[in-house]
């Protein structure tokens, strides 16, 4: 019901809804561990111009909440529930947890799908793998491109010792030594590229900047912090604000961008021993602290464009 809620709130942004063929895009960008301070938008030391724009130009949500941990808030992102009422609020699905978001919910895709959209997810998935009913495309998405689980290497694709990349359901076998992030920002752009007459909407999971902290050298040399995981979480940073660069240029020369509706969240707060900030509020991901909690999120159209606009209201990510 509430993820109902969410898409009429989305739709009520944008022009009146006649059809499908009217409604938006929407492509709602998750960013792994993303801190309260990892953008230069909120002052961090981290250059993010690209993501910064969109930030600006949107509408920030400042006093928005999120679960401390991966799969509570992102079944409580696709299922519009509190992770409590869906059984998942303690912990991280990992591969041998025979569990997931339960198949009698409905999620934000199963909901668009039936409006009209075609659905795709990119990156991470982390709401259950111990049977295909509960892996992405069979919970709404038409497609998927990327992993099951929760923390792999941005390299191999590998999580364990085993590789955990898929292509819909099939292995991905050939990206060994592939940064994910080049990866992940080239299927959402096919994915717009694949554009019919209906709207789509993207489930863009980025595996930044969740660890391992690993990033190429070309954006490396461009981070001199003195802290070396914070050097390494930049290059991290740089290279995911390139990505969402390169999707918005591509929304560009489609003419696409004002029918598209860009969401950007985190899935809880910064992890600070692994170069993250979420100063200054105190704590970390996995504490129900501020830092773990208060998340970082705008919400971004042409129709609502504003300038340096912060929505104080208190939001979660259920909404
Ligand atoms: C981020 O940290 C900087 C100091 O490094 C501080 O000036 C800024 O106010 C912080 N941002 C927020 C949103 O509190
Ligand atoms: C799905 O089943 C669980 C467990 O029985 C229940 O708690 C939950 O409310 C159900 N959800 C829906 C949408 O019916
Ligand atoms: C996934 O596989 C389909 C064919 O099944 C192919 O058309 C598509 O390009 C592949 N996607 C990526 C991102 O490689
Ligand atoms: C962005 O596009 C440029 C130009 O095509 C490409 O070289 C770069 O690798 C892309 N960046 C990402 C993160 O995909």
């Amino acid at each position: 019901m509430c993820s109902f809620s969410l898409v009429l709130f989305l739709l009520a942004f944008s022009a009146p809804l006649v059809s499908s063929a009217n409604s938006p895009n929407i492509i709602l960008f998750v960013i792994d561990d993303l801190g309260w301070n990892d953008t230069s938008y909120q002052g961090s030391d981290i250059q993010t111009p690209n993501i910064d724009k969109l930030a600006e130009e949107g509408i920030r949500l400042k006093q928005y909440y999120v679960q401390p941990l991966c799969s509570p808030s992102r079944s409580a992102l696709l299922a519009g529930k509190y992770p409590y009422h869906l059984g998942l609020a303690h912990g991280v699905i990992t591969n041998g947890h025979p569990y997931g978001l339960g198949l009698n919910e409905t999620t934000i895709a199963d909901h668009l799908k039936k409006g009209g959209y075609s659905t795709h997810a990119v990156g991470k998935w982390d709401l259950g793998m111990h049977k295909w009913e509960y892996t992405p495309t069979y919970r709404g998405f038409d497609t998927f491109y990327g992993y099951y689980d929760a923390d792999e290497d941005y390299y191999t694709h590998k999580v364990g010792g085993y590789l955990d990349f898929r292509n819909n359901t099939d292995p991905v076998k050939d990206e060994d030594g592939t940064y994910s992030t080049f990866l992940f920002t080239k299927a959402i752009e096919d994915a717009i590229n694949a554009k019919s007459d209906s709207p789509f909407f993207i489930y863009g999971a980025y595996q930044s900047v969740h660890s391992p902290l690993e990033a190429p050298d070309t954006y490396l040399e461009k981070c001199h912090s003195p802290y070396p995981n914070r050097k390494i979480f930049c290059g991290m940073m740089l290279a995911l604000d390139e990505g969402i660069s390169n999707i918005t240029s591509l929304l560009q020369t489609k003419g696409l961008l004002d029918d598209t509706i860009i969401i950007l969240t985190t899935d809880n707060g910064g992890q600070t021993a692994l170069g993250s900030s979420n100063w200054p509020l105190r704590g970390n991901k996995a504490t129900v602290f501020e830092g773990g909690v208060r998340g970082i999120s705008f919400v971004w159209s042409t129709k609502l464009r504003k300038s340096n606009y912060d929505n104080n209201a208190m939001m979660h990510i259920t909404d």
